[in-house]
């Protein structure tokens, strides 16, 4: 990406990552992300508003030599992760006076995780301010969005924030602002499903905290800026807050046939009752769809099919993500099939201790499903149907 200027002295100087397929070594990244980066400069001081991964440090370096950067004077740290702090050591390379403004804990891990040394830091704590001369910074404590470290910074005269992961999407693209409302919400999503949604609590008290801010941009470091900072944060406050759709969704596996004959009449089934359903054939499903739908269901059922004595070990991989991202899902059930025994129920249940769900008797049947069984599957669906019907989302 190259420079672009959001305001008089604001400049975006990240990097798009166009090829990224894989975050963390987990999460899918369909289209990409970007590294943002913002240079703020004051009549007196330079600041940089985080950098960018490691392996695109030599394209941040590029975008300051073009703005003829020959001081910063700050670097403002306001999360630890590496694709935001991997290149402030090359920056404190380059820039031998400038200091790293961050909170303390954020402190502690860029000492631990990047070795950056004691006395390049500048500690900040909740609502200090710095002048860049004519421009104000103010950082805001944002702990556990979505590690302990994180944090906003507000730039005042302007009325920018720039939240870091909090708000942003992985996406890449050549337009610094959003202009395709569909895609960036489809992204943000996704984003929030797969990093912020196990904070759903405290992101709530960190919402707060922004809530009388006048805000006109929101300038997140991945994905593209907001220019509208409503429309992120009323999708936001609809993700938090503790409402589910009138939905199901059914990741599942099938080895035979008999688990996948189970599912599809279910599917049937739910639709016949009015409930909008979601399956997920796990063996071709990109599990950060699965996470998205996760982010409004209010009923998750499983379908696996029996190996050895257990779940299909593609069935335990997503339910423990599905316990690990703790969606506000209401309403679990179990489906499928076995030959000769087994605890797959009980091994199933047994992973969902972080959600707050009340079990709908499972449908677990010998081999192939027979009348009996469709007849099980009818009353799982009537069941769902009455749940839905009693905290009045049908
Ligand atoms: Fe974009 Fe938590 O790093």
């Amino acid at each position: 990406m190259s420079v672009r200027e959001i305001k008089p002295g604001i400049y975006s100087v990240g990097v798009a990552d166009w090829d990224r397929r894989l975050f963390d070594e987990l999460i899918p990244l369909p289209d990409g992300t970007t590294y943002n980066s913002y240079l703020i400069k004051g009549t007196k001081k330079i600041a940089l508003i985080d950098t960018v991964d490691p392996t695109k440090e030599n394209e941040l370096i590029e975008n300051l030599k073009r703005l003829g950067i020959k001081k910063i004077d700050y670097v403002i740290a306001n999360h630890a992760e590496q694709d935001h702090s991997g290149s402030i050591p090359g920056i404190l390379e380059l820039y031998p006076k400038a200091r790293v403004v961050t909170n303390s804990k954020c402190k502690d891990m860029l000492k631990s995780l990047l070795l950056i040394p004691e006395e390049r830091f500048i500690v900040i704590n909740d609502k200090e301010t710095i002048s860049l001369g004519g421009k104000t910074l103010e950082f805001i404590l944002a702990p556990w969005v979505h590690w302990p470290e994180t944090m906003f910074t507000y730039l005042k005269e302007d009325k920018i924030l720039f939240p870091c992961d909090f708000l942003g999407s992985h996406l890449a693209g050549s337009d610094l602002f959003i202009n395709d409302g569909c895609m960036v919400y489809e992204a943000a999503k996704r984003y929030y499903a797969e990093i912020m949604m196990p904070f759903r609590a405290t992101i709530k008290k960190n919402i707060e905290k922004i809530k009388d801010l006048e805000i006109e941009i929101i300038a997140p470091s991945h994905g593209p800026i907001y220019r509208n900072p409503e429309y992120i944060l009323n999708s936001y406050k609809d993700w938090i807050s503790d409402k589910v759709k009138n939905e199901v969704i059914i990741p599942y596996i099938s080895m035979h046939n008999s688990t996948s004959k189970m599912v599809n009449y279910l599917v049937d089934a739910l639709i016949e009752r009015n409930i909008t359903v979601k399956p997920f054939n796990l063996t071709k499903t990109d599990i950060g769809e699965l996470a998205i739908a996760l982010v409004d269901a209010a009923t998750i059922v499983i379908g696996s099919p029996t190996v050895l004595i257990g779940p299909h070990p593609n069935v335990v991989y997503a339910t423990y993500l599905a316990n690990a991202l703790r969606p506000k899902v209401k309403f679990a059930s179990i489906i499928g099939s076995y030959g000769w025994g087994g605890k797959m129920v009980e091994q199933l249940t047994g992973m969902l201790t972080n959600l707050k769900v009340e079990i709908i008797e499972p449908v677990v049947i010998k081999g192939y499903p027979k009348e009996e069984d469709f007849k099980a599957l009818d009353r799982l669906a009537d069941e769902i149907l009455a749940k839905h019907k009693e905290i009045k989302i049908v």
